[in-house]
């Protein structure tokens, strides 16, 4: 399996460019669902959940062709209707083509995506919103089977906000008949984004990223051309890595007003933060202090950039409050910050880090995709060397991070025991 390797210690300082972002890319390539017609997209990150929804597409029928940070992918039949438990378990994203096969083909068989570390994640918002809009839906043998002669426009209101609830029901109301309205709607940068390419296809998608989008079911969409958005989540992971370790970094290719509660607390706690229309310019300053920070749907404080900001504040001084408010069980890189020198102690939703405290490398474990994150960053910070061990859950969603960060001077390497 392999692992990275990090010599702690070393000034990051020239440019890194951010990539186009997971979390829109996903929708976005299950859209080529809803249409016969060639769907290109650029700016399509090289991250293993892309190869993996890349995968489920191919099994339903769709032509996928990739160059570099392009795609080109166009449904002429579908192969079946079928999503099946080995392609869905491992990313829940892979759950958003019941909608579209429903919508086109009137029936669907997806599997319930499987167990996650951070937590119960349930679909049931998704559930209960597609049956509003006609849907006939049971769970069997740990498959969701839903028929529908025709999907019908309805009113949604979602009990709490979902990201991927409410694409999921933009994707299928979009070929419904009649108007679909979404209330307490997530609005996240990626469903502006979406809705975007859905309104290329020709679909009439409004109010995305407020908190009641609208959407008039057409009879059918067409092909569209549409470049995704940069990654949020992976510039913010960049501005804190140049906050712990930069000399003038660079993070370019990004929309800071995307990820603005990020960039505010880093500004906060001490951090020099030059702020472009689409770079950030970040150096390390000698004390930070403790500032704390809570998760909340958009435009509050990701949940995305939680554990990574819990690495930067290991070295701040005074204790600063972490609040997950979105998932449970989402400090599972707490025991390996401690592990690397951190004094962080976890009561029930809330961490405390008490700090500065020096880092030293040791040998950690990934856990998920965003754990992964802050024990890289904890890693640069360090004094040795860390070794990451499970890395696959970093490629899941951050594309050429050794090569990125090595670039930027960083002593990273990838390597098999
Ligand atoms: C998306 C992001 C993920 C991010 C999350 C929150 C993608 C591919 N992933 O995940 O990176 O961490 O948004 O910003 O875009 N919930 C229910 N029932 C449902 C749906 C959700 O109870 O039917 C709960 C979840 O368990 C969670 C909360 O709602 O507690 C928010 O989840 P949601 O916004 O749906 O997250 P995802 O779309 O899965």
């Amino acid at each position: 399996m392999e692992k990275l390797r990090i010599q702690g210690g070393r000034t990051l300082s020239g440019q890194v460019r951010v990539g186009g972002a997971k979390n829109a890319a996903l929708p976005e390539l299950v859209a080529t669902l809803l249409t016969e017609e060639p769907v290109r997209l650029t700016n399509v990150p090289a991250v293993r959940d892309v190869a993996t929804i890349v995968r489920l597409l191919e099994h339903l029928g769709v032509a996928i062709e990739r160059d570099n940070d392009k795609t080109r992918a166009q449904l002429s039949a579908f192969n079946g209707t079928e999503a099946p438990y080995d392609l869905v378990k491992t990313m829940r994203a892979s759950f958003l083509v019941l909608g579209p096969l429903l919508a086109r083909t009137g029936r669907a068989r997806v599997s319930l995506p499987g167990g996650c570390a951070i937590g119960a994640r349930p679909v049931d918002q998704h559930l209960s919103a597609l049956a509003r809009l006609g849907a006939d839906l049971r769970v069997e043998e740990g498959y969701v089977v839903a028929e529908a002669q025709r999907l019908r426009g309805a009113d949604v209101t979602f009990d709490s906000p979902t990201v991927g609830g409410t694409e999921h029901l933009m994707l299928a109301a979009s070929l419904a008949d009649g108007t679909t309205v979404l209330r307490n709607a997530a609005r996240e940068p990626e469903v502006v984004d979406l809705a975007a390419l859905l309104n290329a296809m020709g679909a009439e998608v409004e109010g995305a990223g407020s908190d009641t989008v609208v959407i008039r079911g057409a009879s059918e969409l067409g092909g569209a051309d549409h470049e995704i958005l940069p990654d949020r989540i992976e510039a913010g992971t960049y501005l804190i890595a140049g906050a712990l370790k930069g000399d003038r970094l660079e993070v370019t290719k990004c929309r800071p007003t995307d990820f603005e509660a990020v960039i505010d607390k880093v500004q906060e706690i001490g951090a020099d933060v030059e702020i472009g229309d689409d770079f950030l310019r970040v150096s390390a300053a000698s004390d930070y202090r403790g500032i704390d920070a809570r998760t909340q749907p958009h435009p509050g404080f990701p949940t995305d950039m939680q554990a990574q900001y819990m690495a930067l504040m290991t070295q701040a001084t005074g204790s600063a409050l972490v609040t997950e408010t979105i998932f449970e069980n989402r400090f599972m890189h707490v025991p390996e910050l401690n592990r690397m020198g951190a004094d962080i102690t976890v009561d029930g939703h809330t961490a405390i880090v008490r700090g500065p405290r020096q880092l030293g490398g040791a040998r950690v474990m990934a856990t998920d995709l965003r754990a992964s994150a802050s024990l890289v960053l904890a890693g640069l910070a360090a004094e040795g060397e860390t070794i990451i061990d499970r890395l696959y859950h970093l490629d899941r969603g951050y594309e050429s991070l050794v090569e990125k960060l090595g670039a930027a001077g960083a002593e990273v390497e990838r390597f098999r025991e």
